[in-house]
């Protein structure tokens, strides 16, 4: 069993997801669907909801304190009522709508889960799946994009991917490209985050609410519209 499915909707899924659709609704605002989505770590589009009474709480204080979280608990409040929850995929495609994304999912009955959500979604003809992050390089390719978002998910140690995560980056990164890479990492102390892709600058925020640690990376001109809306959910902008 994917041990994702007894963690879905805790307070890391909910400032992950939270940031993610923010980051997709700027880009489709700016760019529009002529963007690429990618997930290294992907799961599947929506899940079980294992705490909806501690998902409720956790995401009223935020709530509470931040302004930037409105949109993602409307959004998310209506799967929660049917015990479902969208995650992080789901979230991005339904709010970005890219003209293609791929995903990688290395659980094979995830991944057959993943690909009967896609097509139940209609989403199948855009959307590429892969067996692991270290085959995402050789199946996206030298790409053209106008507008890039990629979420690093994996369960603790995003240092463990940083390879691959720059060889896509250097393969999509262009002066005019509007992009940004959402990385998550699980431990108990301050995480050293990696070194940004060519063509990004970053961290250009983080957040940290142990153990769940977060940061964003951006190209030029994507940083400004990136730490605008990661401030109003209580991030913290590094000023260069
Ligand atoms: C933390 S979960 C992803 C959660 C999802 N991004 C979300 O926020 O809703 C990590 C997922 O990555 C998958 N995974 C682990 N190692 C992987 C790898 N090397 N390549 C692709 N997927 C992997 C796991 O099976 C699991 O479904």
């Amino acid at each position: 069993m994917n041990i994702q499915l007894g963690n879905v909707g805790n307070r890391g899924d909910i400032l992950k997801h939270a940031a993610l659709i923010q980051l997709a609704e700027v880009l489709r605002q700016r760019v529009g669907p002529e963007s690429v989505y990618i997930e290294t770590h992907a799961y599947l589009l929506y899940s079980f909801i294992v705490d909806a009474r501690d998902w409720k709480h956790q995401s009223l204080r935020l709530t509470q304190t931040w302004c930037g979280y409105h949109a993602y608990i409307e959004r998310e409040t209506k799967w929660v009522e049917r015990g479902r929850y969208r995650c992080s995929a789901g979230l991005a495609l339904d709010v970005l709508s890219p003209d293609l994304a791929f995903l990688a999912e290395i659980d094979l009955q995830t991944r057959r889960q993943l690909k009967r959500q896609l097509r139940e979604a209609g989403f199948s003809n855009r959307v590429m799946v892969t067996e692991s992050t270290d085959r995402l390089p050789a199946v996206i390719g030298k790409r053209e994009c106008n507008g890039f978002l990629m979420l690093v998910d994996p369960f603790e140690n995003p240092r463990e991917c940083w390879p691959t995560v720059s060889c896509i980056a250097q393969a999509i990164e262009h002066a005019e490209l509007m992009g940004a890479i959402e990385v998550f990492a699980y431990a108990d102390k301050a995480f050293d985050w990696p070194s940004p892709p060519a063509g990004f600058k970053g961290p250009i925020a983080t957040v940290d609410q142990y153990p769940f640690q977060l940061a964003v990376y951006a190209t030029a001109l994507f940083e400004k519209p990136a730490q605008e809306l990661l401030g109003d959910l209580g991030w913290i902008c590094s000023i260069e």
